[in-house]
């Protein structure tokens, strides 16, 4: 009997990454009426949310993949007491965020959402020109909060795309940056001080959660946006909320809330200064398929007894789980 393992039914379209799966596992498609039941038998799986609640009820559980590369929602403590490996997919979605952040920023410095509105809705009537001007990017400043796989693509976009230049936060620092882009490290209350642009790329951990809460926030130029692709939460949103209001920024571009989706009476949707996009940073083909791929070379090398596996979240690195 192959081990069984469960997938998000939306998988079926990965045929790639099905193919890896099928000579030595049982996939079987997570039915949430029967899924209890199917935790008791699963060796592995893809799953989000991941903690003791799941743990319990599935012993013979040995690897948990995370379709993303972001894994704040599960308890890494409980999954490795579990002796259970948890690997993510590092890498291989960052262009793709990278993509998405500058669209933000794009996005907002040009005021593209109002400008389709105002062709939809005014231009034909009312041809006064349009009063909303942005900014040229050349010789501006773009603040890196969160240099790593990501905010390095920022960079590279923003520095040789754009002739931006590149200032960042980072507890550790990157030297390939310093290098190729010029980019200079500074103290958080630097790079908010000095940014036109601040896009946040950290993942959210205790240390990080609300960082950029009042104090930064209000160091930012009246004239400079936020863009967040990494998590809400390391934005205090009431805050922010606040700040967008009493247009203090300029606006921010936001494809990450503290709550998803985040609640229809959210004083943040009233707002004109924001644009604002459903936790999408990662959703293009390929980075999709290549983050299922990425999951199912980690579960199968786990059935196949080479552990550790590709790909284990930092915290389990070195660790031999014998299960
Ligand atoms: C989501 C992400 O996990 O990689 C991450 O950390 O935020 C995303 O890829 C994914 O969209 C959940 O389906």
């Amino acid at each position: 009997m192959k081990p069984k393992v469960l997938l998000p039914s939306n998988w079926k379209r990965y045929e790639k990454a099905l193919n890896i799966l099928k000579p030595i596992a049982n996939i079987e498609y997570i039915d949430k009426n029967r899924f209890e039941e199917q935790l008791k038998e699963a060796e592995g799986m893809i799953g989000y949310g991941v903690g003791e609640e799941i743990l319990r009820k599935a012993p013979k559980l040995k690897v948990v993949a995370r379709f993303g590369v972001g894994y704040d929602d599960c308890d890494v403590e409980a999954l490795t007491r579990y002796q259970v490996y948890l690997t993510h997919t590092p890498g291989v979605l960052s262009g793709a965020v990278a993509d998405m952040t500058i669209a933000l920023l794009l996005a907002c410095n040009r005021k593209i959402v109002q400008a389709d509105k105002y062709v939809r809705e005014e231009w034909a009537e009312k041809a006064l020109g349009y009063p909303d001007y942005g900014v040229d990017l050349k010789g501006k400043t773009i603040g890196i909060i969160g240099l790593g796989r990501i905010g390095y693509e920022v960079a590279k976009r923003c520095a040789k795309g754009f002739d931006m230049k590149v200032i960042y936060y980072d507890i550790r620092r990157n030297e390939k940056a310093e290098r190729e882009l010029n980019a200079e490290r500074k103290s958080l209350e630097e790079v908010m001080r000095e940014s036109d642009f601040v896009s946040i790329h950290l993942p959210l951990t205790p240390q990080t959660r609300r960082l950029i809460g009042e104090k930064y926030l209000r160091m930012m130029k009246k004239t400079a946006y936020l863009i967040n692709t990494a998590r809400g939460a390391i934005v205090d949103q009431k805050a922010l909320t606040e700040i967008l209001s009493k247009n203090l920024i300029a606006g921010a571009g936001l494809d990450v809330f503290e709550e998803e989706p985040i609640p229809l009476n959210d004083p943040l949707l009233k707002l004109k200064n924001v644009v604002l996009t459903p936790h999408i940073a990662s959703l293009t083909i390929e980075a999709r398929e290549s983050m299922a791929i990425c999951n199912a070379e980690s579960i199968a090398a786990v059935l196949r007894g080479d552990v550790p596996p590709p790909h284990v979240v930092p915290e389990q690195e070195g660790l031999v789980f014998k299960k």
